[in-house]
This record gives C-alpha cells, structure tokens and sequence, in this order.
C-alpha cells in the first residue's frame, strides 16, 4: 500500500488571532497537491479559531499535546475528547521541547499515545536524540528506546492512527538541517524496528515523517527518499514558503 505523503506544521507557542487567520486564509487559497495530508497544529487556544476558518479540503487541525486522563481535575491540561468536542482528530505527542523541558518520559508519552488513540484521536509521535547522542553514536539505539516504549502500550491495530515524526533535535530551529542521508538511515532504521518488532503491514504502512529546519529549499530533496514520507515543520509553518513544502512532490 502506497504511504500518503503527510505534512505537519507545528505552529509551537507563536501567533496570534491575526496571524493564524492569515495562514489559514494562505492555506485555503493555495494550490495545495492532493495527494498530500496536511495537518497544522496550532497552540491550543486557537484550535477553535483555526478549526472555524479552514475551508480547505484535505487540511485538518492537531493540537499540540493532550492529556491521558478523562476530563476531570487536571489544571492547565486539555482532555480527548475535549478535543472532539472541537472537531479536532489529531495531536502531536512526545516532541522534543514536551520531552526535555517538560520532562515528559518515553513512558508518559507511550500512555498519552494510548489514551488519544483509544479515544479517537490520531497521532503525531515524535522522537529523535540530542547532538550529544549523535556524536556517541547513540542515534539508533535512542530512537529504538522510545519507540519500544511506545509499542510496549499500543496495539498493532494502533499504528493505522500514528504517523512518527523523527526529529533529530539538533535540528529543531536551528537551520541545521539533517542531510538526506542522515535522515533516511534513521527513517529507514525505524522501518526496520517496525518489521521486527511490530509487523510487515505496520512497517510499510506508517508514515515517517522528517523534521528539523525543513524549508522551502531542501524539502524536495528530502522528499524523494524512500523512507521519508513527508514533514513535520516548525518555523516554516508560519511562513508562505509552507506551501512549498506541502507541495514538494509536485
Ligand atoms: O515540530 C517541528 C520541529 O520541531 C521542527 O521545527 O522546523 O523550526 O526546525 P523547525
């Protein structure tokens, strides 16, 4: 089965009412190719705003990060199906700025991921190591860590509602891009975990996306490697040049 190509833009803690009016309004009246997924993820107190103004086909809204508990007394924190409630059926999880200042753990993130997926929600699941990790040669066995921490919660059935989204953090807004050879020997290293680990139809079946500095210029060169099967993009999602990047194929 042929991967749809998946394009996540991760607005962060940016914008405001006007600003994320504008991009919606960019996205609804951009030529955007079809055969591609496109998800932005604003902060969570525009979701409804950005949910409100999309009229575009083909373009869904994710949050940033939920809860893995039912509503209830959780201060400060956003709940699945609260997220329902606003016709929101994706979220990222697990991204590097959660993990190392909010000190989310491989295993906080693996229960998240269970609970939005049993509740209906799909998920963007980051991973990906520090620069310090790299240079120790530790890339693989990092990012094997948390998936396995992952798969150790969700059900093979569950990875038809995850998309990976390996992020080397040195790479996270810094314009240092990953060369296309470091990126796929990761995402194809992934795959590989996959059929070993969880089966062939998962394997070949989930997206993998690529993220860090990815731009309007270096997308298209990304793009035509085998394993990756599209974007998760931070500073570029606020910027016209998004649209290139959704459409990298073309
Ligand atoms: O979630 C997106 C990533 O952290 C990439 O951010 O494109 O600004 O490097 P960036």
């Amino acid at each position: 089965m042929a991967r749809k190509f998946f394009v996540g833009g991760n607005f962060k803690m940016n914008g405001t009412k006007e600003s994320i009016k504008s991009i919606v309004k960019g996205l609804n009246e951009a030529q955007l190719d079809s055969n591609v997924e496109v998800v932005i993820a604003p902060p969570a107190l525009y979701l409804q705003l950005a949910r409100d103004e999309l009229t575009k086909a083909g373009v869904e809204v994710a949050a940033q990060n939920v809860y893995d508990k039912p509503n209830g007394a959780y201060t400060g924190e956003i709940s699945v199906s609260q997220l329902k409630d606003l016709d929101v059926h994706w979220t990222i999880l697990g991204h590097s700025e959660r993990r190392t200042l909010l000190k989310e753990t491989d295993e906080v993130v693996a229960s998240k991921t269970k609970f939005a997926v049993d509740g209906g929600v799909s998920v963007i699941w980051c991973c990906g190591e520090s620069l310090e990790e790299r240079e120790a040669g530790k890339t693989v066995e990092v990012v094997e860590r948390q998936l396995a921490a992952v798969a150790a919660k969700v059900s093979a059935g569950d990875w038809s509602k995850i998309v990976i989204a390996y992020e080397p953090i040195w790479a996270i807004g810094t314009g240092k891009v990953a060369t296309v050879q470091q990126a796929q020997e990761v995402h194809e290293a992934i795959r590989k975990w996959l059929r070993a680990n969880v089966g062939e139809a998962v394997a070949d079946e989930t997206r993998i996306l690529y993220g860090g500095s990815v731009n309007g210029k270096n997308c298209k060169d990304l793009a035509k490697e085998k394993d990756i099967d599209g974007f998760l993009v931070g500073g570029a999602s606020l910027k016209p040049e998004f649209v290139d990047i959704i459409n990298s194929n073309l």
